[in-house]
């Protein structure tokens, strides 16, 4: 045989591989309103940086006829490239391809990526479309799912992991995307569940739709199982890449540094007027946020759940920050379970990664409930203390209003190792608010005051005066500084720039136990 020859058979396997399940299937994922597995590779990596690995794999399997459907690639396309020309892994599930259901080999060519990713350091996207476990594969494509779940849970912490949901991921399919980092849905066309409508309704009887089960609207706002929910596969696959913008490549890295115009020491007369006189009147925190950060940009995380409480990232003179925030608009920025569990995964995601932590504290208290504690918020508003406790990277907090009780304690107060702590002149930091003081502290005399209210009214300012402020806290240290509004973006990137060579460990231990 000629080489002439082999180079011929070469390409027009190579032609093969690049069909995937073949030209009808495309035209059906089309229709469906998908992109290919290839197509969404093309959008994700910069132009022409894509390696594929793996191309001619297919699966070994005989039963029920498979040895007749056999397609190069098995179903799911796995090479490397770049994202703003870092270095990222990726994994397309091709729908196309026997409904992009994972067997062995499919297994098999994802867990090698997997394990090239942590080895050489850097991200790992996974693009999900997929009917599932392969059923004619049987036990081998459930021990094909928990490979992938072993080396997820092994790379958590170690490079940043992104799922991107574009199809159905149904069962314990779900369970590698959930183990990941940060999840991505598009309106429409992706769904996730454990058991689908047919399921639930013999099951419990409910009748449901597969959207409202597990549509991206669902795990955007109720569950919080998805980050990000996006319009359509374009937008989402542009979220990505910025997303990745703010992270380092790896636990040893820190994130890339993005020099910018915004002049440090820019300040914002507005923040002075912000926040009201009343302290029954709300503010948006939106505002201080998107005020102090560099460029006013702020990419926001779980934007839909639990919107007490702000988490995302931005950036300030140039560094990556993960932002926390209490929303005083929702719920007046009280705590609760979603919020705190919300909370919790963003500092630990900041601290895995180096990314300093800035906190703007309004914060009532934890809220109050039959809910909410039969609930459990006692162990989940543990997880946001843990979870600030033990993180080692640069910590700044400015309190801009309200840090009442246990909250101000959870809330990167001095006491769990924030390094710098600010507050605003409105500042009010205290066991409670002064209603709810003044009907403890002095529930005899009110009850024997000649006129209940007025004495009410003149015991309530008292205590206002006294403790409703920073200046008790800024007396014991606790705060470090009270801080004019309008400097807050001055002050926050001095601080971090002092900071930007901290080192901080925790005792040595397995791990720890965090309250689940
Ligand atoms: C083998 C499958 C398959 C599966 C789909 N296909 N799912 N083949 N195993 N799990 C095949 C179909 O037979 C079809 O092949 C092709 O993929 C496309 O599927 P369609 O049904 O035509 O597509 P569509 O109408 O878009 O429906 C997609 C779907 C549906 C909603 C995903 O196929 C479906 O419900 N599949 C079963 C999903 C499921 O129950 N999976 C197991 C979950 S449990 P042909 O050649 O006929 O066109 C699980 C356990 C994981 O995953 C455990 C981990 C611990």
């Amino acid at each position: 045989m000629s080489t002439l020859h082999e180079i011929e058979k070469l390409k027009q396997l190579q032609k093969e591989a690049l069909l995937g399940g073949g030209e009808e299937r495309i035209k059906d994922q089309h229709e469906k309103g998908k992109l290919t597995a290839r197509e969404r590779i093309e959008l994700l990596l910069d132009a022409g940086s894509f390696t594929e690995l793996g191309g001619f794999v297919t699966h070994r399997c005989t039963h029920f006829g498979m040895e007749k459907k056999k397609y190069l690639g098995d179903g799911v396309v796995t090479g490397y490239g770049t994202v703003a020309g870092r270095l990222v892994y990726v994994f397309a599930q091709d729908f196309t391809v026997v409904g992009g259901t994972l067997g062995h080999a499919f297994a098999e060519k994802v867990c090698r990526l997997m394990e090239m990713a942590m080895r050489n350091g850097a991200p790992l996207i996974g693009l999900n479309d997929s009917g599932g476990a392969r059923i004619q594969e049987g036990v081998e494509s459930l021990a094909g799912y928990a490979d992938i779940f072993l080396r997820n849970t092994l790379a958590s912490g170690v490079i940043p992991q992104i799922s991107v949901v574009l199809g159905p991921c149904a069962g314990g399919a779900v369970y590698s995307p959930a183990l990941t980092d940060f999840i991505f849905m598009v309106d429409k066309t992706s769904y996730m569940f454990i058991t689908g409508p047919e399921v639930v309704k013999a099951t419990t009887f409910e009748e449901v739709t597969k959207e409202d089960l597990g549509g991206p609207q669902t795990h955007s706002t109720r569950s919080g199982v998805c980050h990000f929910a996006m319009p359509d596969e374009k937008c989402c696959i542009e979220m990505v890449r910025e997303l990745l913008s703010y992270l380092p490549q790896n636990n040893m890295e820190d994130p890339p540094f993005v020099p910018t115009d915004d002049r440090p020491d820019r300040p914002d007369d507005s923040l002075n007027a912000l926040v009201p006189d009343s302290a029954k009147e709300s503010y948006d925190m939106y505002q201080v946020i998107r005020s102090v950060v560099d460029d006013h940009q702020f990419l926001e995380v779980h934007a839909n759940y639990a919107r007490n409480i702000i988490v995302g990232f931005a950036r300030l003179g140039g560094r990556s920050v993960g932002i926390v925030a209490n929303q005083p608009m929702v719920q007046a920025g009280c705590l609760d379970i979603d919020a705190s569990k919300k909370g919790a995964r963003f500092v630990r995601f900041c601290d895995a990664f180096n990314i300093p932590i800035v906190t703007f504290e309004d914060v009532p208290g934890f809220l109050p409930g039959t809910a909410q504690e039969f609930g459990g918020i006692i162990v989940h508003g543990a997880k946001l203390i843990y979870a600030y406790c033990e993180a080692t990277v640069p910590r700044v907090t400015v309190i801009t209003r309200k840090a009442y009780g246990g909250a101000y304690c959870v809330m990167n107060s001095k006491h769990v190792r924030c390094d710098i702590n600010y507050a605003w002149p409105s500042a009010e930091i205290a066991v409670m608010g002064p209603d709810g003081a003044v009907n403890i502290v002095f529930r005899k005399e009110l009850s024997q005051a000649a006129d209940r209210e007025e004495a009410r009214k003149k015991l309530t300012d008292e205590y206002r005066e006294k403790f409703a402020s920073p200046y008790i806290a800024a007396e014991l240290g606790y705060v470090d500084e009270v801080i004019e509004p309008r400097t807050t973006r001055a002050k926050l990137i001095k601080a971090l720039d002092m900071l930007k060579n901290k080192r901080d460990t925790n005792p040595p231990k397995k791990h720890g136990n965090i309250p689940l």
